[in-house]
């Protein structure tokens, strides 16, 4: 009796265990690893078939839009208020406003950004930030390619149907706090999403993703003099780190070889296209994105008044390459003339 008791005991604990490996979201095997380093160095990227499955379902491409000829009429000359758009024909300018509608607003339609009695007319606070948006994705095609190659990007990219991209940040205020001389944590304690870590700093985006905080953290020789980084920024440091290896759903050796994260010449060419990717965001959040915060109604704005800003994951959504790697922009010459 006492044995039978035992064995079920047994029994039951298996099943629970095997039901809570398949219901907790856990990868199950096979598991696929691929070395990206030299051997021995234990730089390997790891994923499963279904991993690989969800992330190609989650970046479904935009039907394709019928090319435009470069020749015929100009926008500017057939249309009145045109100010970004200047170098193309009407043909291509169309072109561009049934695309931007079906990857920006394809619910709303032209409406969404027009006023449709007077199409010339900009009192809708949505073309306006479109038309910044116009010419910030110019400029990343143009001027960005020591980060987006040939590849490039188009609104698609981050916005993949939605007004609002999926992945942005706001200017975190923080958690209540008593005040005066009591210490503050940086959030240090509570859940965090944006890395995960409670023990790491809830908004390492502010500090390096807009401004030019220092990421340069460890120290260079063996018994430092003087004062090195401080934790604070350590700390920050770590937890941009890992934003961006979950944006790009990689582990921290797809850019490091982690005997020593600092040491470019052990590191992989992704992180120095990583490297201007963070100066890129920077210019990005600087230039573009928080100055439309005049712009943008209030609904819009972060708990202290910044406008959503850009980080890895706006145009990376879990993908190493945007979109697996597929190129938009090369069939979308209009998206690549000069960033004015
Ligand atoms: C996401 C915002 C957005 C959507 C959606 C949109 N447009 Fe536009 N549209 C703009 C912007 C921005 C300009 C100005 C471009 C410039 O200054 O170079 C513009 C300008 C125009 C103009 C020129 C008007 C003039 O006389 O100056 C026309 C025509 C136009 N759009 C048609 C359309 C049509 C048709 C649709 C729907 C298929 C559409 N747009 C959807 C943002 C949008
Ligand atoms: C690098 C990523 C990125 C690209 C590329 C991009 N956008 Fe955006 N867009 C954003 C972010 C982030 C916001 C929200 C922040 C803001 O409005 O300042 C936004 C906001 C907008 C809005 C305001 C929507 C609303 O309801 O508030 C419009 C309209 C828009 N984008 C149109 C476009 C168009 C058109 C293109 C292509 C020409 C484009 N975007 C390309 C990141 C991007
Ligand atoms: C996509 C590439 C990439 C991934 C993935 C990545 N890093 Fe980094 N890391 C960088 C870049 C680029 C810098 C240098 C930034 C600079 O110098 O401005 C850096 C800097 C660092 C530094 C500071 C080095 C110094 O000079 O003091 C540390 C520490 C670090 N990373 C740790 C990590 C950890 C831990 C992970 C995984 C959780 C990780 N990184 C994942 C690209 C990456
Ligand atoms: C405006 C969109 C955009 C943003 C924002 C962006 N990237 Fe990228 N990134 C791209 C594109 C497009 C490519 C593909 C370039 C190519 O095909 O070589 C890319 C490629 C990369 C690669 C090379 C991947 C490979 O497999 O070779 C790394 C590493 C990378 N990005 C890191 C980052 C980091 C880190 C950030 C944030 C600091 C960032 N990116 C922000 C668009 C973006």
């Amino acid at each position: 009796m006492k044995l039978a008791a035992t064995f079920l005991g047994v029994v039951v604990a298996v099943l629970l265990t095997i039901a809570m490996i398949f219901t907790a979201g856990w990868s199950h095997p096979p598991i696929v690893g691929q070395q990206n380093g030299y051997r021995g160095t234990a730089m390997v990227q790891i994923t499963t078939p279904s991993a690989e499955a969800r992330l190609k379902a989650a970046n479904a491409l935009p039907d394709p839009v019928e090319k435009a000829s470069a020749s015929g009429d100009r926008a500017v000359d057939v249309y009145k208020n045109v100010q970004v758009l200047t170098d193309l024909s009407a043909d291509q300018f169309n072109r561009v406003m049934s695309s931007i509608t079906q990857w920006v607003a394809p619910q709303q339609g032209c409406a969404y950004c027009h006023n449709v009695e007077n199409m010339a007319d900009d009192s809708l606070y949505t073309k306006k930030a479109a038309r910044r948006m116009l010419q910030m994705t110019r400029h990343i095609n143009t001027d960005w390619k020591a980060h987006v190659a040939e590849t490039g990007v188009v609104c698609f990219t981050c916005h993949r149907g939605n007004p609002v991209p999926a992945f942005v940040w706001y200017d975190n205020p923080g958690f209540p706090h008593a005040g005066g001389f009591t210490a503050t944590n940086d959030g240090m304690g509570h859940p965090n999403s944006v890395n995960g870590s409670t023990g790491l700093p809830q908004d390492p985006f502010a500090p390096l993703l807009e401004e030019a905080g220092t990421i340069r953290v460890q120290a260079t020789e063996a018994l430092p003099k003087g004062t090195g980084a401080s934790i604070q920024s350590t700390e920050q440091t770590y937890s941009l780190m890992i934003a961006i290896s979950n944006a790009l759903g990689v582990n921290c050796t797809f850019c490091h070889n982690t005997r020593e994260f600092g040491q470019w010449p052990e590191s992989t060419p992704e992180r120095v296209i990583a490297w201007h990717g963070i100066q890129m965001v920077r210019e990005l959040n600087d230039k573009y994105l928080d100055p439309l915060k005049d712009v943008l109604p209030a609904n819009r704005l972060g708990p202290l008044g910044d406008a959503p800003k850009a980080s890895c994951a706006t145009c990376h959504q879990g993908a190493a390459k945007p979109l697996l790697g597929v190129s938009l922009a090369k069939d979308f010459p209009e998206l690549g003339g000069s960033s004015q």
